[in-house]
């Protein structure tokens, strides 16, 4: 029996009192078999991310990402019964419109798709939305500087709070997240001198992706750690692993064995 089935399963609380003490490991997982290995690997949260969109829906941008998207992945990971924390993003509009409409669509995610807390874009502008989910004892995590929801208000995927005037609203979205009272916020491509001062600032843990390595704990979008995805590789992501060109090798290997003959042998036969 490995040691990761006989860990503790990860809470909120867990999490929220890492702060200062152990850093936070992070990955995405979208299906069953994915969830599984990120849980046997001992990542602490995962995270059902709307970047599904992008890497396994082949979608330009995370905008088009569905509700419905957002539930089929969420109940496939939540399926592989994760000792890992699981959290589920909300997509594009499903929130920042009615107060109402955020906590049915955020409760849907949990009571439906088994998600554990759920993760929203944004900073001063959603905290009473982030208030109102904790309120309905919905746990949340927060994501502000590059949120790629708003990659069309943005002009495109640009590191934020580079200026003076743009750090002080990350840092301003970023305290407003605390406010609200989210247990944990990603802070995704900024500085990592503001990361850092984001994270001694503000009493959440703060999980890092292009922000530098002083945040409490980091995240990484699986198929990019593992190459699967082969599209791009953002600069902020190490690649742990080139699965992509192993699985084409593999895949090169199969078609060969089976036009000259040497798959299936008497092994694979009945
Ligand atoms: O959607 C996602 O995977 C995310 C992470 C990159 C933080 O939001």
């Amino acid at each position: 029996m490995s040691t990761v089935t006989k860990r503790r399963k990860i809470s909120t609380a867990s999490i929220r009192a890492r702060k200062g003490k152990e850093k936070i490991t992070s990955l995405t997982a979208y299906d069953y078999p994915t969830a599984k290995l990120v849980d046997a690997a001992g990542v602490e949260v995962i995270l059902v991310g709307d970047s599904l969109g992008m890497v396994a829906l082949g979608y330009p941008d995370t905008t088009h990402v569905t509700l419905d998207d957002m539930l089929h992945h969420t109940k496939a990971v939540s399926r592989a019964k994760p000792k890992a924390l699981l959290v589920s993003d909300l997509p594009f509009l499903t929130y920042g419109v009615t107060r109402r409409d955020t906590i049915l669509n955020a409760g849907r995610l949990i009571r439906e798709g088994g998600a554990e807390a759920v993760k929203l874009e944004g900073g001063v502008r959603v905290r009473e939305e982030i208030r109102a989910l904790v309120d309905c004892q919905i746990p949340v995590m927060g994501h502000v500087g590059l949120t790629p929801q708003s990659v069309h208000q943005f002009g495109g995927f640009k590191v934020q709070g580079k200026s003076e005037e743009g750090a002080d609203q990350v840092l301003r979205d970023a305290v407003a997240v605390q406010e609200g009272g989210a247990f944990s916020v990603v802070l995704e491509g900024i500085p990592s001198y503001l990361a850092s001062r984001i994270t001694r600032e503000v009493d959440i843990p703060t999980i890092g992706i292009g922000a530098g390595p002083d945040c409490d704990g980091q995240v990484l979008v699986t198929q990019d750690m593992l190459k699967l995805f082969r599209d791009f590789t953002p600069k902020f992501v190490k690649v742990y692993a080139d699965m992509g060109d192993e699985a084409v090798e593999a895949m090169e290997r199969y078609c060969r064995d089976v036009q000259n003959g040497t798959f299936p042998t008497e092994e694979h036969s009945f």
